[in-house]
């Protein structure tokens, strides 16, 4: 991961964005959930990523945001990790102008909420790229592989 010294702030600052689902290991409970959201908002402010995680019926579903080496370099460690298997990428987008959760070091959002969350990001997206992206998440939520989540 780039050394957040290093990183030189652009003025349009270019992002990117990296959403996945996985499966929890067995086992996991809230006070594991509870640790690795501490450990991400612990580390991200420093790499500049923000986003979401969400935990639901033993499937995460993450959104990681921030400048690309980061949010890459993050990825890699986060596959990685034992608590989680089978990641499945579910969009990646390069050169995204907004964040869509900059307030959100790394926010853990009810299963129940999501599709909430996820309608008023794509509202307020400027982004066609974003807006696709959440269009299609929440079509995914419906029909798709991340309906497991929510049900
Ligand atoms: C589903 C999931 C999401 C995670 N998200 C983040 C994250 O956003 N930021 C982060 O630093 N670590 C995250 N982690 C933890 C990393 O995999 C890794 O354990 C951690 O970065 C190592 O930090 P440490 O060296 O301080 O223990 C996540 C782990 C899992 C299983």
């Amino acid at each position: 991961m780039q050394n957040p010294d290093e990183h030189v702030d652009h003025p349009g600052p270019v992002l990117h964005t990296l959403v996945y689902c996985s499966r929890a290991a067995d086992g996991l409970d809230a006070e594991a959930i509870d640790q690795i959201v501490a450990t991400a908002k612990h580390h991200n402010p420093s790499f500049g990523i923000t986003g979401l995680l969400v935990f639901g019926s033993g499937i995460f579903f993450q959104w990681l945001e921030g400048p690309r080496e980061n949010v890459i370099g993050l990825m890699r460690i986060i596959t990685a990790d034992p608590r989680h298997s089978n990641v499945v990428l579910l969009s990646e987008e390069d050169d995204v102008t907004d964040r869509m959760f900059p307030n959100w070091d790394m926010e853990l959002v009810e299963a129940s909420d999501i599709r909430e969350v996820l309608v008023d990001a794509e509202q307020h997206a400027t982004d066609p790229k974003q807006k696709q992206t959440l269009a299609q998440l929440l079509e995914e939520l419906d029909t798709g592989s991340l309906g497991a989540l929510v049900n």
